[in-house]
């Protein structure tokens, strides 16, 4: 509710707000516990859905999606789901010929170099995702008090996808065409920020309760090309959205230097990767903003009193913050201990809201 101060919101908290609203807005006493791509590869069951079914198939058949959507919130007891489905679904949906390659990521046929290419990328309309709207309605339906996240992919990282034509370690075709043509990068930068919009919105109209704005790759910029050439683009987004009043999360890695910016761009949390205590992301972002993060998930892979150790940490690190949502740095890998997570879930329902409260 972007009208009232945190503390006008802190006066008058709903009885039955779910912690993760409740820690967008500034007034938990609980700490809510996701994490990014708990629907997937990490989990049995998912393979056991997915078997034969390519990845962009799967995210067009809703009560799949809906399966898989479910699978981690039943399994370890989380405080949101996060909607099934790819950061690539909306431009596959206005015809962008591409795929994404188990092991590899996305792949796109005809990779926009040129003004030409951006004819690749009509406008969205909501029909062209129908699947979204109805398997987002199954899961609202089932979820019952527990959050759905919408989510799309920012603008610069769905550049990043089709200019490079797939995934790239030092983005410099994307850099070249963002320096070399600043009008082109506008224009296509515009097309996705309308793109991932309506997909946004579509999904918030579904019913998702609050969206997650995924600027993966973000983290390759200077803070002074993020201001200049991303920024703009992302406000564009997160704008539209703060119009349906849901929460906004916007996410990326490798963005210490890059924080307070995205905060700026219009989001109510931002998140944050592992290299950043949370204390001191928060102190960069300032106190009108929430922080998502901050488990490393290579932590994941030592033993049980380490990771227990680090949770708890990153539990005291987040206190700091006006509102905390843990998390991951970054995703879960595929090799990750659905065990692991199971526990992590136990120790931050047991322990965060006394250590927040300390
Ligand atoms: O659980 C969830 O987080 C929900 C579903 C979700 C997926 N992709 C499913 C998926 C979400 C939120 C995404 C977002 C996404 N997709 C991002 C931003 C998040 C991030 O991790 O930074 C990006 C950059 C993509 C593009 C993409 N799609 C990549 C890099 C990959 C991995 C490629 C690989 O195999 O290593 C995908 C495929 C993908 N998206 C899978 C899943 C479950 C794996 C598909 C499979 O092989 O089973």
């Amino acid at each position: 509710v972007p009208s009232t101060t945190p503390q006008q919101q802190a006066e008058s908290p709903p009885p039955t707000e779910p912690a993760l609203l409740a820690a967008c807005r500034h007034r938990q006493t609980e700490v809510p516990v996701w994490f990014m791509r708990q629907a997937g590869r990490s989990l049995p069951e998912y393979r056991k859905v997915r078997e034969g079914i390519p990845m962009l198939v799967s995210c067009t058949r809703p009560e799949l999606v809906a399966e898989i959507t479910l699978q981690p919130v039943r399994r370890y007891g989380v405080d949101a789901a996060i909607f099934y489905s790819d950061i690539m679904v909306p431009l596959k949906a206005v015809g962008v010929d591409l795929d994404i390659v188990s092991g590899t990521g996305p792949v796109i046929a005809a990779p926009i170099r040129d003004a030409a290419g951006l004819d690749q990328l009509r406008a969205l309309e909501p029909d062209d995702v129908d699947f979204v709207t109805e398997a987002v309605r199954i899961l609202v339906g089932e979820l019952g008090d527990t959050p759905l996240i919408g989510f799309a992919g920012a603008p610069f990282t769905l550049a990043s996808y089709l200019v490079e034509g797939g995934p790239s370690k030092d983005y410099a075709r994307t850099k070249a065409l963002m320096l070399g043509d600043e009008r082109l990068w506008g224009e296509l930068c515009s097309r996705l920020a309308a793109i991932s919009a309506e997909f946004l919105a579509v999904q918030v109209r579904a019913g998702a309760s609050a969206v997650q704005l995924f600027d993966s790759w973000a983290g390759a910029l200077s803070a002074d090309d993020y201001r200049r050439f991303v920024l703009p683009y992302s406000r564009q987004v997160l704008s539209r959205i703060a119009e349906l009043g849901v929460p906004r999360i916007h996410f990326g890695v490798g963005t210490s230097e890059l924080l307070g910016l995205m905060g700026a761009a219009g989001a109510d949390v931002v998140g944050v990767d592992w290299r950043l205590p949370l204390a001191e992301a928060s102190r960069r972002i300032g106190r009108g903003y929430a922080v998502q993060g901050n488990l490393d998930p290579a932590v994941l892979a030592a033993p049980w009193p380490v990771v227990a150790e680090r949770t708890r940490q990153v539990l005291r690190s987040g206190a700091e913050a006006p509102g905390h949502i843990f998390n991951l740095g970054h995703g879960v890998g595929p090799q990750s201990d659905p065990e692991m997570l199971a526990r992590v879930v136990d120790l931050v329902h047991a322990e965060g809201a006394e250590i927040r409260a300390e």
